[in-house]
């Protein structure tokens, strides 16, 4: 089985090399690319910056107070900068990463947040509620801030949908729906919080040229790696939330360490890995092993590399 990493597609890469000598049309093909997240986002404004981190750290510049964050199966990065910023960090209680907008409305009463960041995708594995959770967070002048990294181009239109997020944010850097490299973006109804990004966060033209090239493949790729996720799910024992979308696979291991590490040296992909180990606060923080689908290059998502793993994962999770 030959698995490979994700890389920019080729139209991507030509496009970037192509701006490389486009320096007079610089601003235009800004423009252009902050055109195009707008019409997959379908927010009024955005902005391009030179990652997903420096996004986050934009809008959370915004607010002073508290900020909330699911208690498992978000993003670590953003604790790390709400740490930076000096915010107080509230953790929302969660199943298993997956936020109940049953219980929301009390939690946010009760603790008073100004914005309740969480991914699309907990632990990319699976989808959040995320229109039930905006209502909730709507209702109560909670600021919802989606980072739809995992979530770009989802044809549902459930995720990475501006009508149900106040701010999408989402890295375009490696491995990631919209794979670029690098770079990142936020997308808004709230032109405020655009208006003072830190010069040196924002985007050079060629990442901007990669970003409107890859933007066309998301809704594809995103679809192929999440029913590439389902088909595993729904064929491997013991998965985290199998009835749900997801762009990645968790199993449930006794020994994680042991099981990563032998599926580390079974499922060989070149250029980078698919295995990560958990308990990990971007995963979940339980005994498990990760497989990484949304790291591989779709052209290996076949179904004889997918039972393949099937077997592969079966086998020595009960050796
Ligand atoms: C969900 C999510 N958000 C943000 C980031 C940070 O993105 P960047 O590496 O572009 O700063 C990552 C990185 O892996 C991520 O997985």
């Amino acid at each position: 089985m030959e698995l490979y990493f994700k890389k920019p597609s080729k139209e991507a890469r030509e496009a970037m090399c192509e701006a490389v000598n486009q320096i007079p049309s610089k601003n235009q093909l800004i423009k252009s690319a902050e055109k195009d997240i707008c019409n997959l986002t379908h927010h009024k404004y955005s902005k391009i910056l030179n990652s997903g981190n420096s996004a986050i750290f934009t809008v959370m510049s915004n607010f002073q107070g508290k900020i909330m964050v699911p208690d498992q199966g978000g993003w670590s990065g953003t604790i790390k900068i709400a740490e930076y910023l000096g915010l107080e960090i509230i953790y929302l209680p969660t199943d298993e990463g997956l936020i109940n907008p049953n219980l929301l409305d009390d939690i946010l009463i009760k603790k008073t947040p100004k914005a309740l960041f969480l991914t699309s995708f907990a632990g990319y594995t699976a989808e959040q509620p995320l229109k039930e959770i905006y209502n909730v967070c709507d209702e109560e002048g909670v600021v919802l801030v989606e980072d739809a990294s995992g979530a770009l181009g989802d044809e549902t239109s459930r995720l990475a949908n501006g009508k149900h997020s106040h701010i999408i944010l989402a890295s375009t850097g490696s491995p990631k729906i919209v794979n670029v490299g690098n770079g990142g973006f936020i997308s808004t109804d709230l032109e405020e919080v655009l208006e003072t990004p830190l010069k040196f966060l924002q985007a050079d033209h060629v990442t901007c040229a990669g970003i409107s090239q890859e933007i066309k493949n998301a809704p594809s790729l995103l679809s192929k790696t999440i029913s590439s996720c389902s088909y595993l799910k729904e064929k491997l024992e013991d998965v985290f939330h199998e009835d749900r979308r997801g762009v990645n696979v968790i199993c449930k291991a006794d020994n994680p360490k042991k099981l990563a590490t032998e599926l580390r040296a079974a499922l060989k992909v070149r250029n980078g890995g698919m295995i990560s180990k958990c308990p990990r606060y971007d995963r979940i923080l339980e005994d498990a092993v990760a497989l990484e689908i949304k790291n591989l290059d779709i052209r290996c998502l076949t179904r004889e590399n997918l039972d393949r793993m099937i077997e592969l994962v079966n086998d020595l999770n009960t050796a």
